[in-house]
């Protein structure tokens, strides 16, 4: 089994670049089943739900070819519609961005029910909502479809028309999106997602014909479009990443630049850490985090929709509030298990006290080394700036789950000064070690 083994308690300096984002690049991906055509996508992340998306596209009759170490070709001229496998789709949750894309463009799809991060329920309700609003037949949950979503239209079309989401949801605002870019009319969401992601995905498919306005604010507007063509795109950064690194800069007192970032999309997470009394300094495509000699102190978040602070920093900056001066309390408010995290940074030494909602932190003047386990992506992350903080050494298990949203975060730690590796350590070792 992969672990990572982090020797802590050593500043991080340099500089650390930041790869696409992969909420972006994984809605953009099944968007190229929309144009029919090739499309080059470049600023890709080398991450394993890219290749778990590039594996099922392969499987429907996608041709991906690979330009260049983040550049990829993908051809969905040739797609066969309500085929993509179960057991690939169930392994990541934007795999049901096929259901809006299939929709778009056959006028029916099928995909099986998602999986991802478990973090707390996660229906599609409002997805769900979006395609009856469009004129579509979604069958109920409880039918013997096999563990599948089935969608169909009467006449093979979807008609625009106007949706209230009933909660701001990225992944619904996103498959309402791909599945009213060629409908007849006009499609109106209201109450809509306004993350960055959501925004990229809607300059894609904007560059391949369609015509939406208003990305970015809580209305946005598809006028149907006959026909899409492929483009050449490139991913946004990906600005959790850059999160991620920002929280590890100022949890080991050091001083890192975080380069190819959009420093208005992290503004939240930069006004709390400047709360804190971290250093960070904004330039055009580029943030400085630095501190060295701070006394960190600690603070309150609400994480909540962006522009609000990411729920998917939300392990993160509770490391940093585990090694705060004084009191901090983290509300979670979109998921209701996102605090699965604590019980391991409680065997780190953190002081913690936590219900589903809501955590309380009160700072310890230091973290120590111990084995943990990565339960969700943010969480694996969030252990990593933690054994980085640490004195002594921390074993990660579970890796699999921060190879799924974080290219290379092993060598770009290293080549800041982090005492951190991959180790392949085989289970029977295990066993060994705790019987000597
Ligand atoms: C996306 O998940 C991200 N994943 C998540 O990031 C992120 O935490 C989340 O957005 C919120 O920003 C991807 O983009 C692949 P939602 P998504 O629909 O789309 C409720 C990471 O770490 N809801 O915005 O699944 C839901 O229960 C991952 O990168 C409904 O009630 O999230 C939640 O409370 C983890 N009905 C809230 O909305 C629905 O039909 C937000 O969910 C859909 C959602």
């Amino acid at each position: 089994m992969d672990k990572i083994v982090i020797t802590g308690n050593k500043p991080l300096h340099g500089s650390i670049e930041v790869s696409g984002m992969k909420n972006a690049a994984v809605a953009i991906v099944f968007g190229t089943i929309l144009a029919e055509d090739k499309c080059t996508i470049g600023n890709i992340p080398m991450i394993s739900d890219i290749s778990d998306a590039f594996d099922i596209l392969t499987a429907v009759g996608a041709k991906i070819k690979r330009l260049d170490k983040t550049t990829y070709e993908i051809d969905t001229t040739n797609y066969t519609p309500c085929s993509a496998p179960y057991e690939l789709v169930r392994k990541m949750r934007a795999s049901y961005y096929i259901l809006g894309a299939e929709l778009g463009r056959f006028g029916r799809a099928r995909a099986a029910y998602p999986g991802g991060c478990d973090i707390g329920a996660r229906p599609i309700d409002q997805h769900i909502k979006g395609f009856k609003a469009l004129g579509a037949e979604v069958d109920p949950p409880s039918s013997n479809s096999g563990g599948n979503i089935n969608v169909t239209t009467e006449d093979g079309c979807l008609y625009g028309d106007s949706v209230y989401m009933d909660v701001v949801s990225v992944g619904a605002t996103i498959n309402i999106i791909l599945a009213a870019c060629r409908a007849k009319g006009t499609t109106v969401i209201e109450s809509a997602a306004r993350e960055p992601h959501v925004v990229d995905l809607a300059n894609f498919l904007n560059a391949c014909g369609a015509n939406i306005s208003g990305a970015g604010t809580d209305v946005i507007k598809i006028r149907g479009v006959e026909k899409l063509h492929g483009v050449h795109y490139d991913i946004i950064p990906d600005m959790i990443e850059a999160g991620t690194y920002m929280m590890a800069a100022a949890a080991t007192k050091g001083d890192l630049t975080i380069t190819n970032v959009i420093p208005k999309h992290l503004d939240a997470v930069t006004a709390k850490l400047q709360e804190m009394g971290v250093t960070v300094e904004e330039y055009d495509d580029a943030v400085r985090v630095s501190s060295v000699g701070c006394r960190i102190k600690g603070t309150y978040v609400k994480t909540a929709p962006y522009p609000g602070f990411p729920t998917d920093m939300n392990p993160q900056i509770g490391v940093l509030m585990s090694i705060a001066e004084g009191e901090s309390v983290i509300r979670e408010g979109v998921w209701d298990n996102r605090f699965k995290y604590v019980d391991e940074l409680i065997r780190m030494g953190a002081c913690i006290k936590n219900d589903t909602k809501s955590a309380t932190f009160t700072g310890v003047s230091k973290l120590f080394g111990a084995p943990v386990s990565a339960c969700d992506l943010r969480a694996g992350a969030a252990f990593i700036i933690a054994g980085l903080a640490a004195e002594g050494v921390t074993t990660i298990d579970n890796i699999q789950h921060i190879q799924r949203g974080y290219e290379d975060i092993v060598g770009k730690l290293r080549n800041v000064g982090a005492c951190i590796e991959l180790q392949n350590v085989p289970d029977d070792a295990n066993v060994l070690s705790s019987k000597i």
